[in-house]
């Protein structure tokens, strides 16, 4: 059983295929986090609650144990997942144990029920297991069982506790646009280290992930790693909290900051999913792990089997920016069907009255001017072409020089004595009004309604300012951070229902919103504006971490052509696409890249769906003095098929190139690698050679890249 109660105690065991996770109940009725980490052999080995004292008058039993969900009230100071006002005024709450249900099957879930009887509060903890992956899903809800309102100023989705200690360390996801998803680390000392936006989005400057390694520190390979995510694309929140009593806690869900939220009686608020993992695999198997799950049990499976590979698209955006018009994108599509590209999209620049980023935002009809007779001629012309038709839409957003916003000006976020900020000249859309987020619902249903469209890229290019709904019902105002997201999670639910042939990219101004919420929608993000193939590999790395190859979106645009196969393959490595004005690309090149979508078709599926390892970081983990190189392998899932690419960042003093060692081979199994280098014949060796001895990379100068294939053959 993957949970189950030790005895006739109130305490659970949550195990998945490698690891445990345990909490119970004390003798004063608290929740208590009693352990995570691996699986042990005998019930007894688990660690019960406890109650001790500590000698320190500024201390007391409660806040020297871990508790699994902490409400603010009584002598604790760590950060709370809770944090109520009741209507008397009363600002603590006082949560003891109240019931539990456990229930089977293919994913199993535990919920534990807590109270605050006095005034009428249930609070809801649920853990979902996916033991194949060693995850567990965590968020809480709280009822309003009493008779009067209850402001909620702060609800964390739950808190990780680690075994107390210290020497700890904390790898988180960080950066800016343009240089999103930057591998960070950081050894924790006493005191609190707080990852999150406040921008409304997710957003570029840090990502909604963490790892914890220990004292002993972890690497691709090795090593105890905790990891965790939030399923949440608006304002969050993650702590990383080092206790002067040793304790280590991250807790964390939807930002506190700005927000409440009314219960009324009767009424139930949920938090979102934070995702929690454990491994003495190291950061490569916390990675694959999380992979997995994705590719099970997150991304969208509305479009018939969930698993459908992603397609080679062109994009307009980087070859003509906002100049579309049937005839300027004629003779690209043409060229871009001749390469084997499978999906066209039309980026911004097609509606409206928008010619550059300053108006038209909202007006999601065709530009007249541009497409005199709508869209349909253009996606008939792409579909003869054997291609399937995209398009980009940007709908939280209105330049205030827009139809939209001169007969609404009431629709957007707005405190009416504070001027509106403008970000790149545009308004955030007040989504949480219901007829706002019901005209932009049907504005878009009517595009896809209307149109023999595939395809949506979703942007978001601007944070929240002056986040006033002056309408809102009383006491209601600082819900927009959350109502906002559940307004687009809402929308998009509805348009995927309504239109189940249609995929959705996630983008905000890059990589802006790349979460494990947004995900449960969308079937890939854009991870980035900066389309750079050498600085990609650093933002492709750190999206590893976190996401699975099958979601990253990566281009080959006009700033690869002095370096068009290094482009390609750093663009293979995700999900394969092309934005560049290819009616200035000579024969020669086009023929590289026919060449190069040819193979990626061929590999994608390893690619998108196999099990990926970090060879050598870009960063230099791995590479010689004198050569800085990057590898990624990735193997598929039966293990008989893998691809590695290898790029060549910089050689110096003609330092020979280091060995690759491959992962994930079958030991006793004869692969035959093929492509190292230009005129490499096939070789045939053991998965245990290529891993115990590897390949020698036939690299020589800078951006020098290789995609090497290896097959498992009989002989
Ligand atoms: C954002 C996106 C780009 C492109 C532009 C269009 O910056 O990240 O890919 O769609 O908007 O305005």
């Amino acid at each position: 059983m993957a949970i189950r109660r030790l005895g006739d105690e109130n305490t659970w065991v949550l195990e998945t295929e490698l690891t445990a996770y345990v909490l119970g109940v004390d003798k004063q009725g608290g929740l208590q986090h009693l352990y995570w980490g691996d699986r042990l052999p005998l019930d007894r080995d688990y660690p019960r609650p406890t109650l001790a004292l500590f000698d320190s008058p500024f201390e007391s039993p409660r806040s020297i144990v871990y508790e699994e969900y902490p409400a603010w009230g009584g002598i604790k100071f760590t950060e709370p997942c809770l944090k109520v006002c009741h209507a008397d005024g009363v600002r603590t709450s006082a949560l003891v144990y109240d019931f539990s249900e456990m229930s089977e099957g293919a994913i199993p879930e535990l919920v534990i029920g807590l109270k605050d009887s006095q005034y009428g509060l249930v609070i809801r903890l649920h853990y979902k297991l996916y033991e194949e992956f060693d995850i567990i899903e965590r968020y809480a809800e709280v009822a309003n069982d009493g008779a009067r309102a209850v402001i909620i100023e702060q609800i964390l989705s739950a808190a990780w506790a680690f075994p107390k200690g210290t020497g700890y360390r904390l790898t988180y996801l960080a950066g800016r646009w343009g240089a999103e998803t930057q591998v960070r680390r950081l050894s924790l000392e006493q005191g609190k280290f707080v990852l999150e936006s406040r921008r409304g989005l997710t957003s570029p400057q840090v990502n909604p992930w963490f790892a914890i390694d220990g004292r002993e520190r972890a690497t691709e390979e090795t090593g105890r790693v905790w990891y965790g995510a939030l399923s949440w694309s608006g304002s969050w929140k993650i702590v990383v909290e080092q206790t002067s009593l040793g304790q280590l806690i991250v807790s964390g869900g939807i930002n506190d900051f700005d927000f409440t939220w009314l219960l009324e009686p009767g009424e139930v608020f949920k938090t979102p999913v934070f995702v929690g993992g454990y491994t003495t695999g190291g950061f490569g198997a916390a990675s694959r792990n999380m992979h997995g799950y994705q590719l099970k049990h997150v991304l969208p499976k509305a479009q018939g089997d969930g698993s459908r590979l992603r397609k080679v698209l062109f994009n307009s955006w980087e070859a003509v920016g906002f100049n579309v018009s049937t005839d300027s994108l004629a003779t690209l599509a043409e060229k871009a069907a001749s390469l084997g590209v499978e999906l066209f999209v039309v980026d911004d620049g097609w509606f409206g009255s928008r010619n550059d980023d300053t108006a038209g935002l909202g007006d999601w009809r065709p530009s007249p001017r541009k497409f005199p007779n709508g869209l349909k001629p253009l996606i008939e012309r792409v579909r003869d072409l054997g291609m399937e038709f995209g398009i980009w839409v940007e709908p939280e957003m209105v330049n205030p020089d827009s139809d939209l916003y001169r007969g609404h000006p009431d629709w957007v976020y707005n405190f009416p004595t504070m001027p509106r900020s403008q970000g790149r000249n545009q308004l955030v859309l007040n989504l949480s009004r219901n007829d706002v987020k019901e005209y932009i619902f049907h504005c878009l249903d009517r595009l896809l309604s209307d149109n023999d469209i595939a395809f949506v890229k979703w942007d978001a290019n601007r944070h929240f300012s002056e986040p006033g709904w002056p309408e809102s019902p009383e006491g209601r105002e600082r819900e927009v951070w959350v109502r906002h997201v559940l307004a687009v999670y809402d929308i998009l639910d509805r348009l995927r229902q309504a239109h189940p042939q249609v995929a959705f990219e996630s983008c905000s101004g890059g990589g802006g919103r790349v979460d494990l919420g947004i995900l449960r929608r969308t079937d890939q993000v854009w991870p980035s504006d900066n389309t750079d193939p050498l600085d990609r590999l650093w933002i492709h790395e750190g999206f590893s971490y976190a996401y699975c190859p099958k979601v990253m979106s990566a281009w080959v645009t006009d700033s690869s052509r002095d370096c068009l196969a290094f482009g390609f393959h750093s663009a293979m490595a995700g999900s394969l696409g092309i934005s560049a004005n290819l009616n200035q690309w000579s024969p020669e090149e086009l023929e590289l890249a026919r060449q190069k979508i040819a193979e990626y078709k061929e590999i994608r599926h390893i690619v998108q769906e196999g099990r990926l390892y970090r060879l050598t970081s870009p960063s230099g983990t791995g590479s010689n003095a004198g050569v800085s190189l990057s590898a990624v392998q990735y193997v598929s899932p039966d293990q008989d098929e893998s691809v590695l690419f290898v790029f060549l960042l910089s050689r110096q003093f003609r330092t020979p190139i280091p060995r690759t060692m491959l992962r994930g081979l079958r030991p006793d199994c004869v692969y035959e690698v093929t492509g190292n280098g230009p005129h490499a014949e096939p070789v045939r060796l053991s998965g245990k050679a290529l891993s115990s001895l590897g390949i020698e990379p036939a690299l020589s100068a800078s951006r020098d890249s290789l995609l090497v294939r290896i097959r498992r053959t009989d002989r």
